[in-house]
């Protein structure tokens, strides 16, 4: 099948940056989300990004207007899915969200339409049932988009297997590297490992092991990193990384999951809202000193 509508469910971090990006490779975007106030962000969300593009010399002013163009926003899921070939849904990482919008979805969508989750931590059976279309139904995970370029598809035991080259190819199309994950892993592949990373930092902390800029400075040297686990947990989004972690039985999770919710208590959501662990957009660990402080 040809796709030539891109529907982005969830207009937050990261359905604004997959949005965006289609845009660029030349599909039809509409943008989905349950406020204009959201949609509003969002739209600045593209403006930001694309400004930051054109400045490292990634997209041409002409190019960015071009994607802009194509472009489309509603609050109304009826005008969202009616001509759509693709839904790349980017909801809140709560379950009984997902499956609400995954429900709304399957009763509006037109047959054709295939259906995605970019969903960090859940798996797509969870969804796919609900969604009245499972062999249509796959997780096609972003990371960060424009930066960190690994997409995963990860099929769910009833996805039709015919989806999964349509899904290499449009991830190709849409400059992100595909790979396959053969069976049902929670986390995927990069975030199955990212999470051991996070975890140790965040256990690390709780037990007053060391300070964040410390375990940062530990990691970002070693590695030749520009950012260490606090800044990258910042660059998730705290209340993201407290959907994930607020699940896990152990513990040092509990720990975990109780700081980063004080963290959200005070709006300190990371990046996105200016402060996080560190406040943006100048955090401390971009300054050369930080490593020698
Ligand atoms: N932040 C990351 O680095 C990252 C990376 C990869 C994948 N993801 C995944 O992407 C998804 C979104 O994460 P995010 O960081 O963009 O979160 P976000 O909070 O920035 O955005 C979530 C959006 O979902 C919207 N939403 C909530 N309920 C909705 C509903 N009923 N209908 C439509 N929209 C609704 C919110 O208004 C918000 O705009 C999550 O599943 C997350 O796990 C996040």
């Amino acid at each position: 099948m040809e796709i030539k509508n891109i529907t982005i469910i969830g207009s937050g971090a990261l359905g604004s940056r997959i949005g965006l990006q289609a845009a660029i490779s030349g599909y039809q975007v509409t943008f989905y989300d349950i406020s204009e106030t959201i949609l509003d962000a969002a739209k600045s969300m593209l403006m930001k990004i694309g400004r930051q593009l054109v400045k490292s010399n990634k997209l041409t002013i002409e190019s960015q207007g071009q994607a802009l163009s194509r472009i489309h926003f509603t609050t109304d899921m009826n005008i969202a899915l009616a001509d759509c070939d693709f839904v790349s849904e980017s909801v809140t990482e709560e379950l009984s969200i997902k499956e609400k919008v995954w429900q709304q979805i399957g009763e509006l969508a037109p047959v054709k339409t295939v259906f995605t989750t970019n969903t960090s931590y859940l798996l797509p059976s969870q969804l796919a049932a609900l969604s009245g279309r499972p062999e249509k139904f796959c997780a096609f995970h972003f990371h960060d988009v424009f930066y960190a370029r690994v997409v995963d598809i990860m099929p769910h035991p009833g996805t039709n297997p015919e989806l999964i080259p349509l899904l290499q190819s449009l991830g190709r199309k849409l400059n992100q590297v595909p790979v396959l994950v053969k069976r049902e892993s929670p986390g995927y592949i990069f975030n199955f490992m990212l999470m051991a990373v996070l975890g140790a930092a965040g256990r690390l902390k709780t037990k007053d092991v060391a300070s964040i800029e410390d375990i940062d400075r530990s990691w970002m040297v070693n590695f030749h990193m520009p950012t260490g686990p606090f800044g990258i947990l910042d660059n998730i989004g705290l209340d993201t990384a407290w959907h994930v972690v607020k699940e896990r039985p152990d513990e040092a999770s509990r720990a975990f999951a109780k700081m980063l919710k004080e963290y959200i208590d005070l709006g300190k959501l990371g990046e996105k809202s200016g402060e996080g662990f560190y406040r943006y957009p100048n955090p401390v660990y971009r300054d050369p000193e930080f490593l020698n402080s």
